[in-house]
């Protein structure tokens, strides 16, 4: 029998792997300042696995509050978004949450991209053990970066699925970018979003501080990352995990933060880290619906529907992407 493993070999989106970049990243953000480095590299198979932990913490409300609105809303999305598209999910990581729309929205085709390529393809042939009539072309790598995908089936339009708030781990700028890109990819279809709401900072806090400690072992991932790949020195012990909400600029910034002075070696080459130097690891931005709503406009979709939760902490977007000949949508 073949191994479901094999049954879904998931497409590289670029020539090169993401993961290549690791080193010199890490090298920068060791050499100067700002000493920061993308989050990207927390997605190793243990670093997905802490997320998928992450997201089921009492703490962490985003995960359970999103699956919520997009189980009670799954008519009515699929209503906006229309039957038997071409679907793309954009960090697919576990393909958990496009469960929750597959029986309602009836993508024609799913290809979901991440760049964890064993977590991708063990999630996708998952998938399709669990819906055997889905046709799934997992697709492997950076969405931030090229993407070029495979040509649309005709007749159907092709929309992006984006949860998670994944997009706040973007600076504005990066976002900004992003659905750009997304605009022009999606043409004739459109995007739906997940994103984190600006809330009160204590349950912010809370979701980025757990008392179990997993988000602090998901940052430290990536220093034990380094060390099984790179062959780097990290102490993890001399290192804690800081997580706060940084108020005038909307986000939760996560750092490590050097508990003594200490060196460490990278490919050959020293790098001494005083005491309290901060390794900046993560931004998860934060908006307003309607600060959202703008940055879509700015990209060029035209923003749609919104749906919350009752306490509003997280909404989803629906936006439509320009029409095929460069208008947008309708
Ligand atoms: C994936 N991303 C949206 C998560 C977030 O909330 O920014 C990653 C995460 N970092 C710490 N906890 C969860």
């Amino acid at each position: 029998m073949r191994s479901p493993l094999t049954a879904v070999p998931p497409l590289h989106l670029q020539a090169q792997q993401a993961e290549d970049g690791f080193g010199p990243d890490l090298r920068q953000a060791l050499a100067a300042p700002p000493h920061a480095i993308s989050p990207k590299y927390f997605y190793d198979a243990e670093g997905s696995r802490l997320f998928d932990c992450i997201c089921a913490l009492p703490e962490y409300y985003p995960t359970r509050t999103e699956r919520a609105i997009l189980q009670r809303h799954a008519a009515e999305i699929a209503a906006h978004v229309g039957a038997g598209c071409d679907l793309v999910e954009f960090g697919a990581g576990s393909c958990r949450k496009v469960r929750l729309l597959l029986p309602e929205l009836q993508p024609r085709r799913y290809l979901p991209i991440d760049i964890s390529v064993q977590h991708l393809q063990q999630a996708a042939a998952e998938l399709v053990r669990q819906h055997p009539g889905l046709v799934v072309v997992p697709l492997a790598g950076d969405y931030l970066g090229p993407v070029r995908l495979p040509p649309a089936l005709p007749g159907a339009a092709r929309v992006g699925f984006f949860p998670g708030s994944t997009i706040g781990n973007l600076t504005p700028q990066e976002a900004l970018q992003f659905l750009r890109g997304a605009a022009r990819l999606l043409r004739g279809g459109g995007l739906l979003l997940g994103v984190d709401l600006v809330k009160d900072p204590a349950v912010l806090h809370a979701a980025y501080n757990d008392a179990q400690g997993v988000t602090a072992d998901f940052n430290l991932n990536l220093l034990a990352r380094a060390n099984r790949e790179l062959g780097t020195n990290f102490d993890l012990d001399g290192f804690w995990h800081s997580a706060f909400y940084n108020a005038p600029l909307q986000r939760i910034e996560m750092h490590l933060v050097s508990r003594r002075r200490q060196q460490v070696t990278l490919g050959g080459e020293t790098f001494d880290l005083p005491q309290g130097l901060a390794l900046h690891t993560e931004n998860s931005c934060k908006y307003t619906v309607a600060g959202l709503q703008a940055l879509a406009e700015e990209a060029g979709f035209r923003p749609g529907a919104v749906w919350t939760d009752e306490q509003a902490l997280f909404s989803v977007h629906w936006l439509q992407a320009p029409a095929m000949d460069g208008r947008r949508g309708e």
